[in-house]
């Protein structure tokens, strides 16, 4: 086991270049699943998402390789199976996407019921109901989803929430239906986006993706070819907040400024400078943080994903301000270990009270999640003394290079064995 060891209080200056984007590139890889050929994906994350799915497309006979950094290729032909076991897929949420592609591929899949990170209930009931309205029969036994079509015609499907996966999983299932499937109320996040080009990059034909109603009409056959992965709006709305919580200056480079139109607007009305440019933004802090109260909705509204790191933030933050997660039902387990760090937040149920204005002090911390486990690496950064997070593993499956990007930034944090003493002068 890991641990980063940080003795807060740099500011972080400099410029970061931000990789491609986490949650597409493990959609996109599993899509390439539906083609009986050869698929180039670029600028995609090393993070421990990828490789499990890389080892996954192996088990299932296919062929997932990296041929140079950030490019990995993929060959479906040789898929052969439709069946991914517990072993296989509990370790990530992505390997739902095996649903829709191999349902979309060989019209059946048996997959068993995806893991990820814990922030409560995580139901695929809009999933099955989308393979249900495409004419697909779908039972889960023994932790089984078991999912089987003679045909897959296309349908209308409203979806009583907004659901990224689902509306994935559906683009996946269909794009090879007879006729043509209308997505309502779908999700809009810039990775729905990015699936639908790829898969029209392939030959699919696919309308609307990016608002609330996607038209999908079913090709015969689609072909391989190359793609190039978006940057990641998550990864770059962490290291936006980074800036601002060490009142440091930063030039966040390779990204769309479009995709993170929400985390410029909350940070400027925070009394942070924000200055956009083509491909980059570049954030400065200031000591005198204003209070600000946070809402997370689906794109584009303020995601999800970067509500532990803009809750961190907010502790640092003169007078109170209010955390309101509308999208998953118990985000807020990290605040636990902020407590530790000094902060005073009171949570009760979707909605989090912050007391800001105070300085969080360094304590052993441990990451409940992937976006908890980068939000408390910024509360170390901003902390008297050094802190110490454990369980890195979610870290690593969805930031690439994270505490060399930080080091570069001038960031006082390393990696250390679970065992090793943490000298604050020897962190460098
Ligand atoms: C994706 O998860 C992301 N994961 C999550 O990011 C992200 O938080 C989430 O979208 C929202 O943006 C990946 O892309 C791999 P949803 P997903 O289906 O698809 C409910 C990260 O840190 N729901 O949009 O699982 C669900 O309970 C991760 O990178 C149903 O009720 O999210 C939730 O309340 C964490 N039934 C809401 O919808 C369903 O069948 C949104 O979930 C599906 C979802």
């Amino acid at each position: 086991m890991e641990k980063y060891v940080i003795l807060g209080g740099a500011k972080l200056e400099g410029e970061v270049e931000i990789s491609g984007a986490k949650n597409s590139a493990v959609a996109l890889i599993v899509a390439a699943l539906l083609v009986e050929d050869v698929c180039i994906i670029e600028n995609v994350p090393a993070v421990s998402d990828t490789y499990v799915l890389i080892d996954i497309i192996n088990q299932l006979g296919g062929k997932a390789e990296f041929v140079d950094k950030g490019v990995l290729r993929i060959d479906g032909s040789s898929l052969n199976c439709c069946e991914a076991p517990y072993e296989m897929v509990s370790k990530i949420r992505a390997s739902s996407y095996l649903m829709g592609a191999l349902l979309g591929r060989f019209k059946q899949a048996r997959v068993a019921m995806p893991g990820g990170c814990d922030f409560g209930v995580r139901p695929i009931d809009l999933h099955l109901k989308g393979f249900a309205a495409l004419g697909a029969e779908c039972n889960v036994e023994y932790g089984l989803v078991d999912i089987k079509a003679e045909a897959l015609r296309g349908a209308g499907i409203y979806m009583d929430q907004v659901s990224v996966g689902a509306t994935i999983n559906i683009m996946l299932a269909s794009a090879m239906a007879e006729g043509q499937t209308v997505i309502e109320n779908a999700a809009k996040e810039p990775h729905i986006v990015d699936v639908a080009n790829f898969l029209n990059s392939m030959g699919a034909n696919i309308k609307g993706a990016g608002t609330d109603v996607i038209k999908i009409k079913g090709v015969e056959k689609l072909h391989g070819g190359m793609y190039t992965v978006i940057p990641d709006q998550i990864e770059a709305g962490t290291f936006m907040i980074a800036a601002a919580a060490t009142q440091g200056d930063v030039l966040i480079k390779n990204i769309i400024p479009k995709h993170l139109d929400s985390i410029s607007a909350k940070l400027e009305e925070m009394g942070v400078e924000i200055e956009e440019y083509d491909d980059s933004i570049r954030v400065r802090g200031t000591s005198e943080l204003r209070k600000a109260n946070v809402k997370t909705m689906p794109h584009p509204g303020f995601p999800t994903d970067l509500q532990p790191q803009m809750l961190t933030l907010l502790t640092a933050a003169k007078g109170t301000s209010i955390v309101t997660e509308n999208v998953w039902d118990n985000r807020f387990k990290y605040v636990e270990e902020l407590r530790r760090m000094g902060a005073t937040v009171s949570v009760d149920g979707r909605t989090a009270v912050v007391e800001g204005g105070g300085r969080l002090s360094g304590s052993p911390v441990s990451s409940t999640d992937l976006r908890a486990g980068a939000a408390l690496v910024i509360a170390g950064l901003m902390a008297d003394g050094v802190t110490e997070i454990y369980n890195l593993k979610y870290i690593d499956r969805g930031y690439e290079s994270f505490e060399q990007k930080l080091r570069a930034l001038g960031a006082q944090i390393t990696r250390r064995k679970d065992g090793e003493k943490s000298y604050a002068v020897t962190i460098a």
